[in-house]
């Protein structure tokens, strides 16, 4: 067994970076490690248009090391009222990457999302001719779905016909947490993707539920059970091109986890490449690492691939119980709990 691993610098496909103290603390942790990360633009209010992505950009920048390197990639969060126009003047802006689907009220800040998916037919061709990629929380927001089936839902009522109707868009299912989704991306052609967040890869809903509610692992969409979770570790272990890593690094203080009425969300940054490392080792993966947080991601999104190294050093470590965010507490996602592989 060896002890080091360098890999090609990674990046996060898929992280909640937020505004003022927290982008602050979440920047940092971020920057330490991935070259590049999609922002997701779910703020109060979310960014919306090619001016908004501009000005969150630059308040990223101001929040990042002056000794790193890293560079935020852009999203719009789409709504009712995304244009084509819009879309074509955030492609030639150059900093936004993706638009992003929340259906309305599937997810924290998402009461702006779309409702009406198919008014939005203009804007997804106009994405698939400039190059912006789709990327969509997945998961049906009716009533009387099971908040265990809306993810499967959301592929047999709308990600199924999105996928048909514009066979040039770049899709990525984010957030990937069942065995339906790991097949329908498998089947589906080289226009889909996803993203897995290391949450899912590490733990079922018992990890949520059993002895007790534990508020920390809550996050949408929810943990499974555990055969949906063994589909998405088998997923990755396969080596396959369309499974990436994004982390779905999510902030959120302890007081609004640790409530009546929590929020959803595992801020993982802290240690987000080595709790990946942690679960490729245990499931005999680590030789597919690097192509699942350095390669595929890049490929699929048309950009190119890091030329610098991360080196991982076998170095048990402990994940603190909470991180200070301008004098309040935040409990990250596996904290307290100890890690194998350190970041050198
Ligand atoms: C995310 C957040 O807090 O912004 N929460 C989560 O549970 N994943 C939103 C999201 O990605 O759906
Ligand atoms: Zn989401
Ligand atoms: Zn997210």
């Amino acid at each position: 067994m060896s002890d080091t691993l360098t890999i090609i610098q990674p990046d996060d496909w898929h992280i909640h970076l937020r505004d003022d103290a927290m982008l602050h603390t979440a920047v940092p942790a971020t920057a330490r490690v991935f070259s590049r990360a999609i922002a997701m633009p779910n703020l109060q209010p979310p960014v919306v248009t090619p001016a908004d992505a501009k000005a969150y950009y630059e308040r990223i920048q101001g929040a990042t090391p002056a000794e790193s390197n890293f560079t935020p990639l852009m999203t719009l969060y789409l709504t009712d009222n995304t244009t084509p126009e819009m879309v074509r003047e955030a492609a030639a802006g150059g900093l936004v990457k993706a638009c992003k689907l929340y259906p309305a009220n599937a997810t924290t800040n998402s009461a702006h999302g779309v409702t009406d998916l198919a008014g939005l037919d203009a804007t997804f061709e106009a994405m698939a001719e400039v190059g912006l990629l789709l990327l969509v929380h997945g998961e049906v927001t009716a009533d009387e779905i099971d908040v265990f089936d809306r993810e499967k839902a959301f592929i047999d009522q709308h990600l199924s016909n999105i996928v048909a109707k514009f066979p040039q868009l770049k899709v990525v299912f984010e957030h990937i947490t069942t065995k339906d989704a790991a097949e329908f991306v498998f089947a589906s052609d080289a226009n889909v993707a996803a993203t897995v967040t290391p949450q899912h890869l590490m733990y079922n809903r018992n990890h949520l539920l059993v002895g007790g509610i534990k508020p920390h692992n809550y996050c949408l969409p929810v943990l499974k059970r555990n055969i949906h979770q063994q589909a998405l570790q088998e997923a990755v272990a396969s080596g396959s091109n369309k499974f990436f890593l994004g982390t779905d690094s999510a902030p959120h203080l302890k007081h609004t986890k640790e409530s009546a009425c929590g929020c959803a969300g595992c801020y993982s940054a802290p240690a987000a490449l080595e709790l990946y490392a942690e679960i490729f080792e245990q499931i005999g993966a680590l030789d597919k690492l690097e192509a699942f947080a350095s390669f595929n991601g890049p490929d699929f999104y048309g950009l190119p691939r890091n030329t610098g190294t991360v080196t991982l050093v076998r170095d048990p470590w402990q994940i603190p119980d909470t991180v200070d965010v301008a004098g309040e507490p935040m409990v990250p996602f596996y904290a307290g709990n100890t890690l194998q592989w350190k970041v050198k």
